[in-house]
């Protein structure tokens, strides 16, 4: 798997990338810090066969009691934790990097991972890692998203799917789903909603990378016809 340039170097309006070479089956390394719901439900996917051609190679976390990383053990997956809490941003990451690596990891997926990814990190798998969003980016990046826009009073909230770049929530968007935002609604209501379509959201980019069938053109995601 590499990154390909049709182009000439540093031409970053045409920079086209795709994981057509890739290995199979791919493997993929989750990253979280929390409950884990989207691990699981990619976990799922494969399980039930919707999700092909692709498997868990590692679930780490930099919380040693994120519920995500007891569910991963009790699933007999291969887990690892780096507590991140006090430690510099780049000798943790190194730690992961290598800890991917050691997996041969084709393909990071942040799943509710709470911690910004150094330079170094982004660079080690240049269009290879994945980040879920709970709102239609580029609007509402950050934390508590979903309330952000739920104060904001859009009528229609998501999540996004989308490559991580060295901006906060800004890469190419692989995937967005739409959730409106009904009168009887608030914050908490919107965001278990938005939650059910990540789940879905996260399947759907993960074969839609695994196929290898995409370009990135610039910053956006194209599918490729056959
Ligand atoms: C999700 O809302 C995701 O979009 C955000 O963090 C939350 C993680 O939830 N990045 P879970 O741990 O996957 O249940």
């Amino acid at each position: 798997m590499r990154a390909d340039s049709a182009e000439p170097e540093g031409s970053t309006q045409t920079r086209t990338a795709s994981m057509t070479k890739r290995r199979m089956p791919l493997r993929i390394g989750i990253l979280l810090s929390g409950r884990g719901s989207n691990f699981l439900a990619i976990h799922e996917s494969i399980r039930a066969g919707r999700l092909k051609g692709v498997e868990i190679a590692v679930v780490i976390s930099n919380v040693a009691e994120a519920g995500g990383i007891k569910a991963a053990k009790e699933l007999g997956l291969p887990t690892a934790v780096f507590v991140s809490r006090g430690r510099k941003r780049i000798e943790h990451d190194a730690n992961v990097i290598a800890c991917l690596r050691a997996h041969r990891v084709d393909l990071v997926c942040l799943a509710g991972y709470m911690r910004l990814l150094s330079p170094e990190f982004i660079a080690a798998f240049p269009d290879r890692i994945l980040n879920i969003h709970p709102a239609l980016l580029p609007a509402f990046p950050g934390l508590d998203a979903q309330k952000q826009a739920f104060d904001y009073g859009v009528k229609v909230a998501g999540c996004t799917v989308h490559f991580v770049d060295e901006h906060l929530d800004h890469g190419p968007i692989v995937v967005q789903r739409a959730v409106p935002v009904l009168e009887t609604d608030d914050a908490h209501s919107l965001a278990e909603r938005i939650l059910v379509e990540e789940h879905i959201a996260y399947t759907e980019a993960i074969a839609q990378v695994a196929s290898g069938n995409y370009e990135v053109r610039g910053r956006c995601f194209v599918k490729r016809s056959r």
